[in-house]
């Protein structure tokens, strides 16, 4: 199979160890980088352009960083069109990148969730704050990650005075209850495919409320609950995600989900666990997307893209009823 892997740097881990497990498996590999493609969008038969050359694969595994979000999608909705096999759709990676809109989807289906306010104006401040049941609370940016852009607020004069800043860089935010039983540790569940393969317990560095390795935090193997193995697997189907990183709080009142990744790391998943976490997404390819030799052959009689039969095969996401495209 022909496998593209859209990443903007062939030598992070998780790149090189997607390369090496589809490699590993017998696959043609190519890394490139997304803002590096180039698409004519006018032309009746879709395709991507790479340094002067078509780029062909049987699968994509997208792997956008958070700030190459609107490039990158544009690319993989360019691939779909192509009828290519994609780990991650375009869409569904949107709808990760943005917090409010990823708790609205995961409430609407009943998932665990933080209970979490959003207000426009400043005088629906006080509303919103009793509505999370007031400080301390969590303030987070709809757009951060590795834990920047996710304040602690302890008092109201401190959540007041985060919320003006924020305001005044005119960045949108949304209000968390602070789940203070989770005591600065949460659970990575890696999702694929349906199923959870591998997941770890992070905890935060003295003094830290945020458990993010990047933010110095520990982790170590966790055998989830069955509650918090269906929870992570609900989460990524909510999100449309087939590979998908499930953040969870463990609380009083069961896992709550904070954060759905669709570009998960895969360094401190791995090295934590010991699980073969890129070969897990490479097979996942391989049950999903088609290798059609007779592509070329076809393609010269019909100007129109082959069908990938795999995506009238694929397990459909459950209808999402916040889009209309
Ligand atoms: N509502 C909350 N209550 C307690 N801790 C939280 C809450 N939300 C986030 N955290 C902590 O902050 C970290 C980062 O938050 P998260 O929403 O995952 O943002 P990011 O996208 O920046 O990782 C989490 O891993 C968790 O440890
Ligand atoms: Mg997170």
């Amino acid at each position: 199979m022909k496998i593209g892997i859209l990443s903007s740097k062939a030598s992070l881990y998780s790149t090189s160890r997607l390369r090496q497990a589809a490699e590993e498996r017998g696959h043609d590999v190519e890394v490139v980088n997304p803002l590096q493609c180039y698409m004519n969008i006018s032309v009746k038969r879709p395709k991507v352009m790479h340094r002067g050359g078509e780029l062909s694969f049987d699968a994509i595994i997208p792997r956008i960083g958070a700030s190459k979000t609107f490039y990158g999608t544009a690319v993989v909705r360019q691939f779909e069109m192509m009828g290519v096999f994609t780990v991650a759709e375009s869409q569904a990676i949107s709808r990760s990148r943005d917090k409010l809109r990823s708790m609205q989807l995961l409430s609407r289906e009943g998932v665990g969730l933080p209970v979490t306010g959003f207000a426009r104006s400043p005088k629906d401040l006080d509303g919103v704050i009793q509505s999370v049941g007031g400080p301390p609370l969590i303030i987070k940016l709809l757009e951060g990650t590795q834990g920047m852009g996710v304040v602690l607020a302890e008092t109201r004069k401190a959540a007041e005075s985060v919320i003006g800043a924020f305001r005044q860089l005119d960045a949108n935010i949304l209000l968390q209850e602070y789940i203070k039983e989770a005591k600065g540790s949460d659970l990575r569940a890696l999702v694929v495919g349906g199923r959870v393969v591998a997941a770890m317990e992070r905890h935060a560095a003295p003094g830290e409320f945020r458990s993010n390795l990047h933010r110095g935090g520990t982790s170590n193997p966790v055998t989830l609950s069955a509650k918090e193995r269906n929870t992570a697997i609900r989460a990524a189907r909510v999100m449309g995600l087939g590979l998908a990183g499930v953040d969870l709080l463990r609380s009083e009142r069961g896992p709550l989900v904070i954060e759905v990744n669709s570009s998960p790391g895969l360094q401190g998943i791995e090295t934590t666990t010991g699980v073969d976490v890129a070969g897990e997404i490479i097979e996942y390819i391989e049950n999903h997307a088609t290798h059609d030799d007779d592509q070329q052959a076809t393609s010269s009689d019909d100007p129109r893209p082959p069908r990938n039969r795999a995506r009238s095969r694929k397990a459909r996401p459950a209808s999402l009823g916040d889009e209309s495209e």
